[in-house]
């Protein structure tokens, strides 16, 4: 049957009888002269002809394999007319037909002015890239599309020669370019307070993954001279009103901190810090400052506004754990998950993404039954550090209910907590910094929902 279906493919190729290499020459300011219109036209004609023949064949195997399925036995308007021709849309747009997959800003949390975030459709993403225009946004005091022209970059503090660099002068430098993930460090807070959000867009959508492109920051020190000795500290300060400032260690700062300007291999989004940011792999998305115009050197940490009272763990001593950076080992299920539902019994492929902000995802298990028995994931290639990793496992579901979930292991052995063993250790009065295994109910209906598992 298979080699059938795969017949039927062959002889329906894309029409390539009106390609025509002169075609090129004929096209005036006017137009396509008229003659070559009418011989595009005979050939596609001839070309249509070509195609109602394999349609007569699509019809005997069509009726055989697929029970005489219109979509198959039927030419479409698609396959008999000219498309569109190229330059229709300079920048590519998605498919109208998927328009639904967009970021979205949550139903349960309340928008302050232009302080929001949107989440990332998990649900809808293949492989381990977020398509640029869906990677997730957060702004505490909305976004800015700064000509880059006039923006200016400024290394100051504990350093021989502070410099002021426009982006001419960063773009100049020897560039690498690095896949990593960023995760919001308040990504998946709802469920602390075991608010089961509808889906996985909103439980874990402060998520993504691209391909940075930038100059090293250790580039950027000892082009300043920074002092060795006394320089322990970086302040990364912001260009929007927000005057967002983070602390940075020397030592992270000098492993794999990128000042990017590239995304996915074009320039920043402007929601995402156009024209330059801070990449500070594995480490919580607040310290990624967008619209990046300082670094200052310092000998101890700075202690802003945004290190006082934003994105630290209130202990169940009630004392404060600060400056808890690193994302630590994650991983959740984005399909099936909840809000979709099995229209059917047997065979679905259960798919993923896992993480760590320590390095490399060594393993991923899966459970269909809460937790008591697992299977490993299919690790999907490349496994990078500090970046998404795809899993995939088959799953038969038989029709009655189960419960999924993944549980990541990184190559510092690492496991993912349950959120029991979370709670034990940091309570129940953290807002961030939530890891903890995701858990999926699989109805007898197929429909699928969020449930906590202790
Ligand atoms: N940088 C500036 N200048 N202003 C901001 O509001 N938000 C931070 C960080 N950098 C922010 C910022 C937070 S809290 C996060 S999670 C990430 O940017 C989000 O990056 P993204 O919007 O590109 O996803």
């Amino acid at each position: 049957m298979a080699s059938e279906v795969k017949t039927v493919g062959r002889i329906l190729p894309a029409p390539e009888n009106f390609v025509d290499s002169e075609l090129a020459h004929e096209i005036t300011t006017q137009g396509l002269n008229e003659s070559r219109r009418g011989f595009l036209l005979k050939s596609f004609a001839a070309a249509s002809a070509a195609l109602a023949s394999s349609a007569a064949a699509a019809e005997t195997i069509g009726k055989k394999v697929l029970g005489g399925d219109p979509n198959i036995l039927t030419l479409p308007e698609h396959s008999t007319t000219l498309g569109k021709p190229v330059v229709t849309n300079p920048y590519g747009m998605p498919s109208r037909f998927e328009a639904n997959l967009q970021r979205r800003e949550s139903p349960g949390l309340t928008r302050v002015s232009a302080a929001s975030v949107s989440f990332a459709p998990l649900q809808g993403l293949f492989g381990i890239i977020t398509p640029s225009g869906l990677h997730f946004e957060r702004h505490h005091q909305g976004w800015h599309d700064i000509d880059p022209a006039q923006h200016r970059f400024m290394i100051n503090g504990l350093v021989k020669n502070p410099k002021v660099y426009t982006m001419d002068d960063l773009m100049r430098l020897p560039s690498v370019s690095r896949m990593h993930f960023i995760e919001c460090g308040a990504n998946t807070a709802m469920e602390w307070g075991n608010v089961a959000v509808p889906t996985v867009q909103y439980s874990h959508g402060m998520l993504s993954c691209s391909e940075f492109t930038g100059v090293p920051l250790s580039v950027l020190l000892e082009d300043c001279g920074y002092d060795k000795k006394n320089g322990k500290y970086l302040l990364a300060e912001g260009g929007d009103g927000s005057s967002m400032t983070r602390t940075i260690s020397i030592d992270r700062a000098l492993d794999d901190v990128i000042v990017a300007w590239g995304m996915n291999g074009e320039m920043l989004r402007p929601e995402n810090g156009y024209p330059l940011r801070l990449v500070v792999p594995g480490v919580q998305g607040v310290s990624w400052v967008k619209w990046l115009r300082r670094i200052e050197v310092g000998d101890k940490p700075y202690g802003t506004k945004d290190e006082a009272i934003h994105y630290i763990d209130v202990m169940p001593n009630g004392q404060y754990r600060q400056y808890t950076s690193i994302q630590e080992c994650k991983s959740v299920i984005t399909s099936p998950s909840a809000g979709q539902m099995l229209l059917d019994k047997g065979f679905y492929n259960i798919t993923g993404l896992a993480w760590s902000g320590r390095g490399k995802i060594k393993r991923v298990d899966v459970s269909a039954d809460g937790g008591k028995n697992w299977r490993t994931a299919r690790l999907e290639t490349p496994v990078l550090s500090k970046c998404l990793t795809r899993f995939n496992i088959d799953w038969v579901w038989d029709g009655s209910p189960a419960i999924l979930q993944s549980r990541a292991i990184d190559e510092t052995d690492y496991v993912q907590p349950r959120i029991n063993e979370l709670r034990e250790v940091r309570g129940t009065r953290s807002i961030y910094h939530n890891n903890a295994i995701q858990s999926w109910k699989v109805a007898e209906s197929g429909e699928l929902s969020n449930v906590q598992v202790y």
